[in-house]
């Protein structure tokens, strides 16, 4: 693996599948009476937060705790960014307090590559969401939450709800069908899962309004329609995304009643969904919008799992880029060498 986690394009298939086992080991963890791992005590993790977060800056929290990290947490606001601080002196004072990781949120595009090459800091940076280009652990954890529900027994059919990873045999997601649905053009985490699924070897379709796909996507290694009805009953699983407003400069649909009509799920159109097929979205959720609230809440929805699945590869995530050569879950490690 890379010293840095910038774009899931930089994952091989090798290194997403490393990381997807090594998020199993960890998740085991979190059935144990005393969920912490001595793994990187010591080292210091800084979430560095110039956007809002919920669910991915608690997770990577809980993800640094877990493995016995120090942990600080910076948000923008509050602090002399609000001031008109730069990214470089931000930075370079985060390199006084001996950051070994920087888990970077930014609302610009290319900001955690920059903290990556620009030599001011010497520990792995990871990115946590950078404007609408990628979000790469939560590419890994969409990842991870459809394997545990469709890889492995091809033959027999993909089972929901299931409590491991398949029988094994599908350790990658080769021959699922997922379908990424609504504001692709704003969306980091369609970008992500793009690269990653793709490197898994699933079939990809986007579905969104013309005006919400990005100009090129046609080079992307997907398919792309228009038609959310045609593409259900051929989908393993189906990601809704956020129609993120806060974004939007500009009307990209009439009304959100007319786009909830051509592009939200609804029960109805979840019924026409294979029976083994899940319902996903990484949060926040527009209930009423592009999911009703009667999909959200359904058991085939797998958004709070996604969270709690967040922590699992994030600590992976963590643990391979800082953690070294050795076993994350030795239970035999006496007090010297832990
Ligand atoms: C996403 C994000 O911030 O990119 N959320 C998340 O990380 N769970 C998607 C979104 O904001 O809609």
């Amino acid at each position: 693996m890379k010293r840095h986690l910038i774009s899931a394009a930089d994952l091989t298939r090798d290194d997403a599948l490393l990381i997807l086992d090594t998020a199993e080991e960890m998740a085991r963890v979190a059935n144990r009476p005393i969920k912490k791992l001595p793994t990187l005590r010591g080292r210091t993790v800084v979430n560095l937060f110039f956007e809002d977060s919920t669910r991915t800056r608690i997770s990577f929290e809980a993800a640094a705790k877990r493995l016995s990290a120090d942990v600080i947490n910076f948000s923008a606001k509050g602090s002399s960014v609000s001031k008109g601080e730069s990214l470089k002196d931000t930075a370079l004072t985060l390199e006084a307090m001996g950051a070994d990781a920087v888990v970077i949120r930014h609302h610009a595009s290319g900001a955690p590559h920059r903290l990556a090459t620009s030599g001011w800091i010497n520990g792995s940076v990871v990115n946590a969401g950078d404007g609408t280009h990628e979000h790469p652990t939560q590419a890994l954890l969409d990842a991870f939450t459809m394997r545990r529900h469709l890889a492995g027994a091809p033959d027999g059919g993909p089972t929901r709800h299931q409590d491991g990873p398949g029988d094994g045999t599908g350790r990658d997601l080769a021959g699922r069908r997922i379908t990424i649905v609504g504001d692709v053009l704003h969306s980091r985490v369609a970008r992500s899962n793009v690269h990653l699924l793709g490197t898994l070897g699933a079939h990809v379709t986007l579905v969104a309004p013309p005006t919400l796909l990005p100009i090129g996507v046609e080079t992307w290694p997907c398919d792309v329609s228009y038609d959310l009805d045609s593409v259900l009953a051929k989908s393993d699983a189906v990601m809704m995304l956020r129609v993120q407003n806060e974004r939007m400069n500009a009307a990209f649909f009439p009304t959100e009643r007319e786009y909830a009509r051509r592009y939200g799920l609804d029960a109805t159109r979840m019924a026409a969904l294979p029976e083994h097929a899940i319902v996903m979205h990484p949060g926040p959720m527009n209930r009423g919008m592009e999911i009703t609230a009667e999909v959200a809440d359904s058991d085939r929805c797998t958004a709070v799992e996604q969270v709690g699945n967040g922590v699992s590869v994030r600590m992976a995530v963590l643990y391979l880029l800082l953690g070294g050569n050795e076993p994350a879950l030795s239970e035999n490690r006496t007090e010297e060498n832990k």
